[in-house]
């Protein structure tokens, strides 16, 4: 039995942010971490990857482009390096998506396999794709082609909630990706039913599922755990206990799925990242002396550095609440 090579074909790192729910600032981090990155001078694309509900262009404060994801999709333009436009900001493009085209937030198969590969093949430092609140095969699939995973959590139970889900999701898609064997892909769709006998209830117990039929598969399927690290970011911070929940999430995700969840940081909520909003103005290049642009910049640095939060920091830097 074999699994596939996921030996990542991208010239740039990309980043992709998603967490399952709606409205937990996605499009918020994805937009200011590629601000944060380009006020660096590295060169960013963003790239609209909410398809049907695109509005980024508006967190930037620039009209709905004439060339988006969608031309690219129906065919009027070839080359996805044709519907990247100028944001305003030094080193930074954008690459909007659809909206409101039903078709176009459920591309085919093969339709978002050659999307997919023409975002690997562009030549940018990063790339960060802002996705879609769910947990669908689209979504997931654009997660997965990321360097890194981030996920956008707010301090509320459904929205963490949602983050399991979508963990857990994402994890599983990744299996079936690689799997080539239909024996071992069918003990994975069996564990993507939540009533399914064999009593598979996390990634952890999966992988002992398929470690017993084939130990050399399960072993390669433990070192895809091991490589799967997905960030968390915990949006819209009020208090210490909310800080302290991306640790606590952490440690959920080691005891109960097996998988290393990062914690990369957070955002305070700050009512300057809806007065931006309001302007059609980025909170980054609006407010960059902000409680919340500290927190953007933090994540970023902690991203590109390959470091996590760590508790020292939260003494330093916790507001008082
Ligand atoms: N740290 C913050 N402080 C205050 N308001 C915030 C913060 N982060 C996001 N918001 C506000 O929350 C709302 C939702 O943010 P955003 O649109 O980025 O979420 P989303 O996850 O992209 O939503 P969707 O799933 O609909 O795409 C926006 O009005 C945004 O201004
Ligand atoms: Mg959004």
């Amino acid at each position: 039995m074999q699994l596939q090579d996921q030996t990542n074909p991208s010239k740039s790192e990309i980043w992709a942010v998603g967490g399952g729910k709606g409205g937990t600032g996605k499009s918020f981090l994805s937009a200011n971490l590629a601000i944060a990155l380009s006020n660096q001078g590295k060169r960013v694309l963003l790239i609209d990857a909410d398809l049907g509900c695109a509005n980024l262009h508006t967190c930037l404060g620039i009209d709905y482009p004439e060339s988006t994801l969608s031309d690219l999709l129906t065919g009027r333009i070839k080359r996805i390096e044709e519907a990247i436009v100028p944001t305003g900001i030094a080193d930074l493009g954008l690459i909007s998506g659809a909206q409101d085209i039903l078709e176009m937030a459920n591309p085919k198969y093969a339709q978002k396999m050659r999307l997919l590969k023409q975002i690997q093949e562009l030549d940018m430092e990063y790339i960060i794709l802002d996705l879609g609140a769910g947990t669908s095969f689209n979504i997931l699939d654009f997660f997965l082609i990321a360097d890194q995973g981030i996920l956008a959590v707010l301090p509320e139970p459904t929205s963490i909630e949602n983050v399991y889900r979508f963990i857990k999701s994402v994890f599983y898609r990744r299996f079936r990706k690689i799997a080539r064997e239909d024996s071992v892909r069918e003990i994975i769709a069996r564990a993507m039913d939540q009533k399914n006998e064999n009593g598979i209830k996390t990634p952890y117990d999966l992988i002992e599922q398929v470690a017993r039929m084939d130990g050399a598969v399960g072993e390669q399927l433990k070192n895809e755990m091991y490589s799967f690290r997905p960030k968390l970011v915990v949006n819209q911070v009020r208090s210490k206990d909310d800080i302290t929940l991306g640790f606590s999430m952490r440690s959920s995700c080691t005891k109960y799925f097996g998988i290393t969840v990062e914690y990369v940081g957070y955002v305070e909520y700050d009512d300057h990242v809806w007065q931006a909003t309001k302007r059609r103005r980025p909170m980054l290049t609006e407010y960059p002396m902000s409680s919340s642009a500290r927190g953007i910049h933090k994540v970023a640095d902690n991203l590109v550095h390959h470091k996590q939060l760590t508790i020292d920091y939260l003494v330093k830097t916790a507001p008082r609440r």
